[in-house]
């Protein structure tokens, strides 16, 4: 205790003192450097803080429910809305009591029904146009209309604040490499609680690098995943250049080359698209695949086999049923298709008795 009042007052030392040596010397006339207001938070209920002039702040309660100087004032049906909300803890006894109830929702069509409206009040959570980006604190053309940008619900703290998260903690973040190893580094097994595996663990990864790709050239604010969304770029490439690369220009189908009997990725030499690989492996041993990463773990190249075998295999089923349609209209169909399938396996929730929402499906293609 009596340390983290030392180092919190060195800490404080740290930041003002250069600032309070003047004052402490008798130079009154020197003045306190004005820390940005907007780093104290002053701003509830999510309002958004914009300074004025040099020490001042004014408070955006747009949309919020609130009014204020600080949006703290709730307007009527907010009033109302507080007072009728269950709390926390009601909804985590409801949902997780009364199995019966939860299983007669699963197996009708109350299921589909409730996941479509708590997806939906979720999703108008969501702000659009969006709103910030890790470099524009405030609400901008760029945040809206430059969609290489990562974009942000709430704004990043200002520049000039004088610790990472404004005013509290430490001046500097903890060193990540620690962090790691305090919360995730095991040194026995433990099995995972809801008896997941592997390959789930992959099935995530593969999943979210379709949508997850920061930029290395461009900057870490930025993305080269421009579809921004489930779009299947981890298996048909993030640009129409790349998809031609690996499209096989037949029946709609991806390119692919049999080995042992099997269908697998074709090469680099056979697709040539820009691949991650160690340099040691020869480009007729590079796998070409929608992601450029996929090449470095064995889990995300046997997953991107799995849905390359799969839009091959729709295509067929497409091909015979519609005899008549171009290799483009195969193709374009059957990435609709897979889209599709993708959003489905990726898990459409479902409400449990057991207090929260579980993938349906976590096995991916396999499970077609
Ligand atoms: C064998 C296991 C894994 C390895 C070796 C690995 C390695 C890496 C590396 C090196 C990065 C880049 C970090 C950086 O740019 O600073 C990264 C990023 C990332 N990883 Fe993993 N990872 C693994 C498992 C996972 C899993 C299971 C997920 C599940 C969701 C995942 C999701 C991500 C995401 C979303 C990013 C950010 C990608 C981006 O923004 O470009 N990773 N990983």
């Amino acid at each position: 205790m009596l340390w983290q009042h030392l180092s919190a007052f060195l800490s404080f030392s740290a930041v003002f003192g250069a600032a309070l040596a003047p004052w402490m010397a008798g130079d009154l006339s020197v003045s306190l450097p004005a820390v940005n207001p907007c780093c104290y938070y002053p701003c509830q209920h999510q309002g958004v803080c914009v300074r004025v002039g040099l020490e001042g702040y004014e408070c955006d309660c747009t949309r919020t429910g609130y009014f204020g100087a600080n949006c703290t004032s709730p307007e009527l049906w907010t009033r109302l809305y507080n007072l009728l909300k269950p709390s926390p803890a009601f909804y985590h006894f409801v949902l997780t009591h009364f199995r019966w109830f939860w299983d007669i929702i699963n197996s009708t069509f109350i299921r589909d029904t409730l996941m479509r409206l708590v997806l939906t009040v979720r999703a108008n959570l969501i702000p659009s146009p969006p709103t910030f980006n890790s470099n524009y604190g405030y609400i901008s053309w760029e945040a809206y209309a430059n969609v290489s940008y990562y974009t942000r619900i709430l704004p990043p703290v200002p520049d000039d604040c004088p610790t990472p998260m404004g005013t509290k903690g430490k001046r500097q973040l903890p060193d990540a490499q620690l962090l790691a190893e305090r919360f995730l580094l095991r040194h026995k097994f433990e099995a995972d609680p809801r008896g997941t595996n592997l390959m789930f663990a992959f099935f995530a990864q593969h999943f979210t690098h379709q949508f997850f790709k920061t930029s290395g050239k461009m900057g870490r604010g930025f993305t080269k995943a421009l579809g921004h969304g489930v779009d299947l770029g981890h298996l048909y490439g993030d640009n129409l250049q790349r998809q031609h690369q690996l499209r096989l220009f037949r029946d709609g189908k991806l390119k692919f080359q049999v080995v042992d009997g099997e269908v697998y990725p074709p090469s680099v030499t056979e697709a040539p698209v820009h691949m991650v690989y160690p340099p040691a492996v020869p480009k007729e041993k590079q796998l070409a695949m929608g992601q450029e990463v996929f090449g470095l773990l064995p889990g995300l190249c046997m997953y991107a086999t799995l849905w390359l075998r799969e839009h091959n295999r729709v295509c067929d089923i497409l091909k015979r049923e519609h005899p008549t349609w171009s290799d483009e209209q195969l193709f374009q169909t059957a990435r609709l298709i897979l889209i599709g399938e993708g959003r489905r396996h990726r898990g459409s929730p479902r409400p449990t008795s057991h207090g929260d929402l579980v993938p349906s499906g976590s096995a991916g293609p396999a499970r077609l």
